[in-house]
């Protein structure tokens, strides 16, 4: 594991006086794509001048507002070329970026899964949020979960229902869900999947198990918004621990609803028509036992409850 501290304009390559991005570099474009959903994240969950740690981040194009808002953030990334062809140009980022001195920006050059092996010795400090968008191996293994269980149907049951989630599959990674312990009491769990997602439409159980895995490992789950038009496009907001569940639930309540996420996603009208997932029936938020994942037949009922929001 590697720890770089950063100066952030410098690692943005941008230009705090004229209020630029360096001429012809993508990033810039990519963090003005994707300001108002930002901002509107920055909003909907008190994130200014929290403390977060961000996995997976890439070139971290979203993570810019969260520094302009305020918050302190910790970006983690393997940065492997073999996995990603970014990852070159990323190290050339931190290098430009190299400052000792600077405070609000870290990148930790580090495997997920090692450094969640390594987490606690790292920082004894929890975060106050921790910040998911698209951790491509638990992407990767949702896309070969509805692809592996699609296969096993019989025609009547591909007919019958466009279910492509198994009943009782945990939806993430073990190590997603690790995630949240690196997080404070109260605080919060975001995670956007925009890659290889599962249709909550078609896919109703879906929500529910995204909520039972969240409270077996002590995250309780405030909302699941996604695109209407493309629904396994979703963002999930959970609270660490279930004493703040019912003040962020409320607080939620009386906020106007979310105008966007995903910013970068190139339609924007479809990332601007949201909807949020309803549970079926509001139950205690106790964590469910861990089912067998099992081959039952596909549910018949293709009309979830949705609220548009
Ligand atoms: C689809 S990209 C998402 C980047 C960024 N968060 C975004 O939404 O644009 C997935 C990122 O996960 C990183 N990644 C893949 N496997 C990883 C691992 N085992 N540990 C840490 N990062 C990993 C990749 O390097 C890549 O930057």
């Amino acid at each position: 594991m590697e720890v770089r501290s950063l100066q952030t304009d410098s690692f943005y390559g941008y230009d705090r006086t004229a209020g630029k991005f360096s001429d012809g570099d993508e990033i810039g474009e990519l963090v003005l794509q994707v300001k108002p959903a930002m901002q509107a994240l920055i909003e909907r969950y008190d994130l200014a001048d929290r403390s977060m740690i961000s996995i997976g981040a890439g070139r971290a194009h979203e993570e810019f507002h969260f520094l302009e808002a305020g918050c302190k953030v910790d970006l983690l990334d393997l940065l492997d070329p073999v996995i990603d062809p970014l990852a070159d140009s990323i190290r050339q980022r931190i290098d430009a970026g190299q400052s000792p001195t600077e405070t609000s920006l870290n990148y930790i050059i580090s495997d997920l899964y090692l450094f969640l092996e390594d987490a606690v010795t790292f920082s004894q400090a929890k975060y106050d949020v921790s910040y998911i968008s698209s951790f491509a191996p638990d992407e990767l293994d949702r896309e070969a979960i509805q692809l592996s269980y699609r296969r096993r149907r019989t025609k009547a049951e591909a007919y019958a229902s466009y279910q492509s989630w198994p009943e009782g599959m945990p939806p993430f990674q073990q190590a997603i869900m690790d995630v949240g312990q690196l997080v404070k009491d109260g605080g919060l769990f975001l995670l956007q999947s925009y890659r290889g997602g599962v249709n909550i439409q078609e896919n109703p159980h879906y929500g529910q198990l995204v909520r039972d895995q969240l409270a077996r490992n002590d995250l309780y789950l405030l909302e699941i918004h996604y695109f209407t038009q493309s629904p396994s496009i979703l963002l999930i907001a959970a609270v660490k621990g279930k004493d703040q569940h019912q003040t962020w639930m409320e607080r939620l309540a009386s906020k106007p609803g979310l105008p966007e996420f995903h910013g970068r996603y190139p339609d924007p009208d479809m990332r601007r028509d949201i909807s949020r997932w309803e549970p079926e029936a509001e139950k205690d938020a106790t964590p469910a036992e861990e089912t067998e994942v099992e081959t039952a037949p596909p549910r018949k009922t293709r009309s979830p409850k949705n609220a548009q929001v």
